[in-house]
């Protein structure tokens, strides 16, 4: 545990901060310049994006030139390509020089884009009204994980494409990388499919949604049509503006459980055990899910085949939770199909399933990731990553996951589950699903803890969940997110170097000024 305090209250924490005398400042038009492959150049031009934004300073992107120095210099020094998992270096060294200005360097496009949200940070405490003011400083920085996410499920309520795209830079502000969209579920489905138009037009609408607890009975219900969808253009725009901050897109498509939306759309998909006739208007888990038959599975492999062209990531995540077997132990068809392809058991549909697709997955070049259900019955393809969210069922084995080979991204509810009510009294706090999960629970949050020694290599990182069965608006989504991703942020960026939580509030105290000068609705108080 690193006690010393880290200084200009950056938020995650650098790996180090030295701090120097003076600081350096312009009040005309500032040039960033780039040096290195293209990709620098695309940093530098959001960065000039940034400062004219942020600070009103007259900024622009221009290539490194001997004559003129540049306010801030990018330097690029390698053009790697990423790892095995997907993930490019994200290092960097910004030095901030009274004289000279502001430099940084590193090896990737990546590491230019996590320097350049240090570097606005910095600047936030003097800049403005069109100067740039910077403290003198050098920060030596690098992840401790490289899956750094939060998660946004859009289904149960609907977030417009601008929404999204304000999530993501939020995120990225706080040097995370991963934005897992999740795009379907029971209660809408909400991205465009072009060979199956129902899905959206059809999938998207909810008649009316719970008012309220869903464990308080009776029910009652909010009358109003509840619908929206991303057209593939929308999501073209999401990836875009993702990519240029150097984060990833992961989208979910949930199955084969959470499909009664699909299902409304095109009841042949469904398993036949419980008919559905609408998008579903109550939360919980449903009994029906799809059938599996070979049409089945052909209609799944054609929707993910036009997520294949829209999401350049690797990870495609196909959900894979709270799938019951009710639908595939009692009915004829299913029994039917389990015979024919020698399954032993109604679990072993979802597991048979799942490595169908995983094989599709790796055959187009993507890599399958999962809800750890996925893990139940056989066959898993060593190849699909897992994402570990039942730290309340003591049965999920994640180290013996990891040591098959699986990647493991830590999501637990214990810690990551960002709808949970986040102080107590809890009467106090607007309608959550339940739990309990505090700002300093969360920063003590540790993604090794628990996981053998020789399995902690296969963790790539952690993510924070904002499920949104009772988040319907943007301050909502806010409120619930934001400080607590803060201090996510810092728990998968510091590792084991994380500061000491007295640090964290400290420096928190002035960030949360920073998000509230955006017009981020974060709770206030620890
Ligand atoms: C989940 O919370 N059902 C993954």
């Amino acid at each position: 545990m690193n006690t010393a305090s880290s200084p200009f209250d950056l938020v995650p924490a650098p790996a180090s901060v030295s701090v120097a005398d003076g600081s350096f400042s312009t009040s005309g038009p500032a040039a960033v310049s780039w040096s290195g492959p293209d990709s620098s150049r695309e940093v530098a031009e959001l960065l000039a994006e940034y400062l004219r934004g942020d600070f009103g300073v007259a900024a622009a992107a221009a290539a490194a030139s001997g004559a003129g120095a540049a306010a801030v210099a990018l330097v690029q020094t390698a053009d790697p390509a990423p790892d095995a998992d997907g993930f490019l270096p994200e290092e960097y060294v910004l030095t901030v020089d009274p004289a000279s200005g502001a430099r940084i360097e590193a090896p990737s496009a990546a590491g230019l884009a996590r320097g350049v949200q240090t570097l606005r940070q910095l600047a936030r405490a003097g800049s403005g009204a069109g100067a740039l003011v910077l403290p003198a400083c050098r920060v030596e920085d690098a992840p401790a994980f490289r899956w750094r996410g939060l998660h946004l499920d859009v289904s149960r309520h609907f977030f417009s494409a601008d929404d999204v795209c304000r999530f993501i830079e939020l995120l990225a502000q706080h040097r995370m990388n991963m934005f897992h969209w999740h795009l379907t579920d029971d209660q809408g489905w909400r991205i465009e499919i072009k060979r199956y138009p129902k899905l959206a037009q059809v999938g998207s609408v909810r008649a009316r949604t719970l008012a309220g607890h869903h464990s308080k009975w009776p029910h009652r219900w909010d009358d109003t049509p509840h619908g929206g969808f991303y057209t593939q253009e929308d999501v073209r725009r999401v990836v875009a503006f993702a990519a240029r901050r150097h984060v990833t897109v992961v989208p979910e498509i949930d199955m084969p459980g959470h499909m009664e939306a699909a299902i409304a759309a095109y009841p042949e998909i469904g398993a036949g055990y419980a008919p559905v006739r609408s998008v579903r208007d109550r939360w919980g888990i449903s009994k029906e899910v799809l059938s599996l038959d070979d049409a089945c599975v052909a209609f799944c492999k054609n929707v993910w085949e036009e997520l294949f062209a829209l999401f350049p990531g690797l990870y495609m995540h196909i959900g894979g939770d709270e799938a019951p077997t009710t639908a595939w132990e009692e009915t004829e068809k299913a029994q039917r199909i389990m015979a024919a392809r020698g399954l032993s058991s109604p679990r072993a549909m979802q597991s048979w399933f799942t490595a169908r697709m995983s094989e599709f997955f790796r055959e187009r070049g993507k890599r399958l990731i999962g809800w750890d259900e996925i893990l139940e019955g056989e066959e898993l393809d060593p190849s699909s990553a897992v994402m570990y969210w039942r730290s309340h069922h003591k049965e999920v084995d994640i180290s013996a996951a990891a040591k098959a080979g699986h990647k493991i991204v830590c999501a637990p509810t214990s810690f990551t589950y960002f709808d949970y009510y986040q102080a107590e009294p809890v009467s106090e706090e607007p309608l959550a699903i339940g739990g309990l999960l505090t700002l300093p629970h969360v920063f003590s949050f540790d993604p090794l803890a628990g996981i053998a020694p020789e399995a902690r290599g296969a963790v790539l990182g952690g993510q924070g969940q904002l499920w949104t069965e009772y988040i319907a608006t943007r301050d909502h989504l806010d409120y619930m997110t934001y400080p607590r991703a803060c201090a996510l942020a810092e728990v998968l960026w510091c590792g084991s170097k994380k500061p000491t939580f007295a640090d964290f509030r400290r420096r928190l105290a002035v960030h949360a000024e920073r998000l509230a000068a955006q017009g981020v609705r974060l709770r206030r108080g620890v």
